[in-house]
């Protein structure tokens, strides 16, 4: 397995505290170089963290969702790249001027900036609650929305396995793809009702693949990050 196939697979510290994030990434070893800290883990432990991890070398995507006027996002951009992350997300639906300011507050040196289209947990009555739209297509108003990505330079969007296929195809190398809802053959589903093995999300041309529970719960971490890389370099 090549190194470009684990720099690839971006691991989710979804622990409760500090403690338990570098007691993960310990056993995780010096194979996963890039980890995702989320709301919660950021909430609790703060942004001393994010320097702890890149003192250790660790690549940051730092999953906080900006979704808020353009100054207040370009503010929070400019923070995350202070403190060297690598990827940051912001809600597409929060408009072209704000993923512009976002993306132009990152600069040629910043961090990443990928729009997250809708959320998975949204289906299309929520849709049609939250944006007063009539009943819709999930993937159409996600291709949507990731055209606002698009036109306003942004390098990537979030997508669920299900939808990467149709991303690439309307847009093809113009936007990289980040694809959360993976799990290892045999693994248990849980709470994803969308998931996909590592080797399905490279053959519909995901970029990248955010890894949680497959990894993290598993017995032997290490060994578990290791056949989720081998089976994307190979998209078996
Ligand atoms: O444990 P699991 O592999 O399901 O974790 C997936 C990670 O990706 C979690 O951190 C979750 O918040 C995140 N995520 C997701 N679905 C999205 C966006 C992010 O599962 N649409």
């Amino acid at each position: 397995m090549s190194d470009s196939a684990s720099s690839k697979i971006i691991v989710a510290l979804d622990v409760p505290s500090r403690k338990k994030a570098l007691e993960l990434v310990e056993k995780l070893d010096d194979q996963a170089a890039f980890l995702k800290v989320g709301a919660q883990l950021f909430t609790e432990a703060g942004p001393g963290l994010l320097d702890e991890l890149h003192k250790r070398g660790k690549r940051v995507f730092l999953d906080l969702k900006f979704h808020d006027i353009p100054n207040t996002v370009a503010g929070a951009i400019k923070a995350a790249a202070r403190k060297r992350v690598s990827m940051v997300t912001v809600h597409a639906s929060g408009g072209k001027e704000m993923l512009k300011a976002a993306q132009e507050a990152a600069g040629p040196n910043g961090p990443d900036v990928f729009a997250v289209t809708l959320l998975t947990s949204l289906d299309s009555e929520d849709v049609e609650q939250v944006f007063g739209r009539a009943p819709v297509s999930l993937v159409d108003e996600v291709v949507r929305l990731a055209g606002l990505a698009a036109e306003t330079g942004l390098p990537g969007v979030v997508a669920s396995p299900t939808e990467v296929k149709t991303i690439k195809r309307s847009y093809g190398d113009a936007l990289l793809v980040v694809t959360p809802g993976i799990r290892l053959p045999g693994d248990d589903p849980g709470d994803q009702s969308r998931y996909s093995t590592p080797g399905a999300a490279a053959r519909a041309g995901a970029d990248y693949i955010v890894v949680g529970r497959s990894i993290t719960a598993a017995k032997d971490p290490a060994a578990a990050f290791q056949a989720v890389a081998a089976a994307f370099a190979e998209g078996a």
